[in-house]
């Protein structure tokens, strides 16, 4: 039994003294103690080493009182399970030298074993929860098939993704295939990571939003849900999709625990669009930490009064910006568990 179990009584929609908190991105770069683990090893050694990966998940758990710890890894050892040989360069971010343009690169590409590519990721799971001791949950994450599409077509990241989209428009039948074996694989991985002893699964759509509703359907949703009929019948889905307020309605027929929203949309709305039923997940501006610490209880008191606090998991609307005081992210973090209802 998990000891403080807030965060998935709000993903079973039970009524809580206040909502959980935790921050995307909080096992990151604002932490001073991650930054000095840099000049030691580079960024996917830390992701393939177990100790490190649970270290570093533990640093925001040791530093702040949060109500869920996310496994510190990223999105793009999927596509490196899948023989993509994604880099992640100083100043540019991640890097794949042969981008996925055409049908012959896709037909080539492998749905590989996850436990013969991806064991490094449960060992990792292994040794986090025995260093969490139940205290709180672990979230397991993957990111939704399209916005790991983005990076294998683009090779990089982007303002607008627009070769991927292009790839997409002028090639379907490769793009399908493509993110067929993405969410193929992403499913393996996933239900791993539950067997594994994470708590629930949180699918990262990062680039939804670059797509018309319409092509949303299409390109993301279409396989996000082939993600939550999977797994939720194993755990709780959380899907976030970054600018995909457009898409909350249809979200909610289908079976996630949660919705995260950014902080382009106000909660009242929100929840008309969620029925009023869904736990939502959200959405204070990440740059709205760099508000003074007074500031930011004020604004955490007035989201969650509007959110309300129960069916609500108080985070930030995208992760964490690497420049934020620590102070800052405490009065956050504070504001929300001190936090009562008036
Ligand atoms: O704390 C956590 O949320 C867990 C760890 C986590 C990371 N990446 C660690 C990381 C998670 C959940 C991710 C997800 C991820 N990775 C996403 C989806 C979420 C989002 O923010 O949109 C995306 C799009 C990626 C791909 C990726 N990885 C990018 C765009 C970058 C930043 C590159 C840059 O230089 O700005 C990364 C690197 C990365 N992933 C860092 C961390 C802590 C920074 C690494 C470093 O600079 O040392």
């Amino acid at each position: 039994m998990i000891k403080n179990d807030l965060y998935l009584k709000a993903l079973r929609g039970e009524n809580v003294e206040r909502p959980p908190v935790w921050m995307m991105r909080q096992a990151g770069r604002f932490l001073p103690e991650f930054r000095a683990m840099r000049d030691e090893y580079d960024f996917f050694t830390r992701c393939r080493t177990p100790e490190l990966a649970a270290e570093i998940t533990m640093m925001p758990i040791r530093r702040y009182p949060l109500d869920a710890a996310i496994l510190f890894s990223d999105i793009l050892v999927v596509p490196q399970a899948m023989g993509m040989d994604f880099k992640m360069v100083d100043s540019v971010g991640p890097w794949l030298e042969t981008p996925i343009r055409t049908m012959e690169q896709v037909q080539n590409i492998e749905v590989p074993n996850v436990n013969d590519t991806l064991g490094y990721v449960f060992d990792a799971i292994e040794l986090t929860l025995q260093k969490l001791d139940n205290d709180i949950p672990l979230i397991g994450f993957a990111g939704s098939p399209w916005t790991i599409l983005c990076y294998c077509v683009e090779g990089k990241g982007s303002k607008a993704f627009d070769i991927a989209k292009s790839f997409c428009f002028q090639n379907p039948e490769a793009a399908h295939l493509l993110l067929q074996k993405i969410t193929d694989t992403t499913i393996a991985y996933l239900k791993r990571k539950v067997e594994k002893g994470v708590s629930a699964v949180q699918v990262f759509d990062s680039w939804g939003g670059m797509l018309s509703p319409e092509d949303y359907q299409e390109f993301s949703w279409k396989y996000i849900n082939q993600i939550v009929e999977a797994l939720s019948p194993l755990t709780h889905v959380v899907v976030f999709g970054k600018g995909c307020w457009f898409a909350l309605e249809e979200m909610t027929l289908s079976k996630v625990s949660a919705l995260g929203v950014d902080w382009t949309i106000r909660p009242e709305y929100a929840r008309v669009l969620t029925n009023h039923t869904m736990t939502l997940q959200g959405n204070f501006d990440p740059a709205r930490l760099h508000s003074t610490p007074e500031t930011i209880k004020k604004m955490v008191n007035e989201m969650i009064n509007r959110f309300g606090k129960d069916r609500y998991i108080a985070n930030l609307g995208h992760g964490i910006l690497p420049n934020i005081p620590l102070e800052n992210a405490e009065a956050f973090i504070r504001a929300v568990v001190d936090w009562k209802a008036n």
